[in-house]
């Protein structure tokens, strides 16, 4: 196996001032790392009127930019809109389910969809709010064709994802059925990367490593830490990073994969102004420290 890829997740472009130059650094080092691709985990760049501009700078860098670039949907993607609306708009339409690549087989998974009964609904236009608890679930008919894509996978596979696929605070609610799905595959599951907690996390369960990739731009703080960062002006105009703690610089990581390991090279920043310890920041079931960093990591194959 040799394959290198640029992974980003959580920029939440419309929620920053600086949303675009975050991304633009993903994607020089990206270039600069000379990477066989890259991908992004959802809460990203969807249509609607917050940060409009930022958005159509986001839209003009994807379509030049020349390196493959896959993104997976995450929840507030359809805050505002139907998942079809958000590929359009950022031209994934005919992003393939899984393909391969440097000998490892990658699939991108959605599991943006919840239960409401027996029914497994998909996020459309903020609707997964409704019921409370239900984040998230990989469908029957998701699972299925998980199922079916690893059984002729040729190779090792990494699964992409925006919410977790391990037991997690928001990650799916049956975890269970997924690693099943997992122990059947006959090539194995090398790596699950997700995003949506904005937390950096790495745990390992059946020889497959679950990481969790650290927003590219905050931790959300919530209403009842409502305070200044960057002044009036500029909150005027982003009023949600009034409820962040905000990560100076962009973070991201570059993986590799070759034969003998997973290696990680992530980003290491800092939280601006007050943090979680100057606020007494606590929610309710958090176990992960917050910190403005994706650690660097070689998680070894094949013990
Ligand atoms: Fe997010
Ligand atoms: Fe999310």
């Amino acid at each position: 196996m040799q394959v290198r890829f640029g992974i980003m997740a959580d920029s939440h472009i419309e929620f920053m001032h600086d949303g675009p130059s975050r991304v633009r650094a993903f994607l020089e080092a990206c270039k600069e790392e000379k990477c066989d691709f890259c991908v992004d985990l959802g809460d990203f760049c969807p249509p609607g009127e917050m940060g409009a501009a930022a958005k159509e700078e986001i839209r003009t860098l994807l379509r030049t930019f020349p390196i493959p670039f896959y993104t997976v949907l995450g929840n507030h993607d359809m805050d505002e809109n139907r998942k079809s609306d958000v590929r359009a708009f950022l031209g994934f339409e005919k992003q393939p389910y899984s393909f391969d690549l440097g000998g490892v087989h990658f699939v991108f998974p959605d599991t943006c969809f919840y239960r409401e009964g027996a029914k497994e609904m998909a996020y459309d236009h903020g609707n997964y709010r409704s019921t409370h608890g239900a984040i998230s679930v990989l469908p029957s008919r998701e699972l299925a064709r998980l199922r079916t894509d690893l059984a002729a996978a040729k190779h090792p596979a990494v699964l992409f994802t925006h919410h977790s696929l391990i037991e997690s605070r928001t990650g799916i609610r049956n975890p269970h059925s997924l690693r099943n799905a997992i122990k059947d595959a006959p090539c194995g599951v090398l790596l699950c990367a997700c995003g949506h907690e904005h937390v950096d996390r790495l745990s390992e369960k059946d020889g497959t490593y679950y990481l969790c990739i650290n927003s590219m731009s905050y931790y959300w703080a919530g209403e009842k830490y409502d305070h200044t960062t960057y002044g009036e002006a500029i909150e005027r105009e982003h009023p949600l990073l009034r409820m962040v703690f905000p990560y100076r610089d962009p973070l991201f990581a570059i993986v590799e994969i070759t034969d003998g390991a997973i290696t990680v090279r992530g980003r290491a920043s800092e939280i601006v102004g007050m943090g979680p310890s100057e606020m007494a920041f606590t929610k309710k079931g958090l176990s992960d420290p917050i910190t403005a960093a994706i650690t660097d990591r070689v998680l070894p194959i094949g013990r």
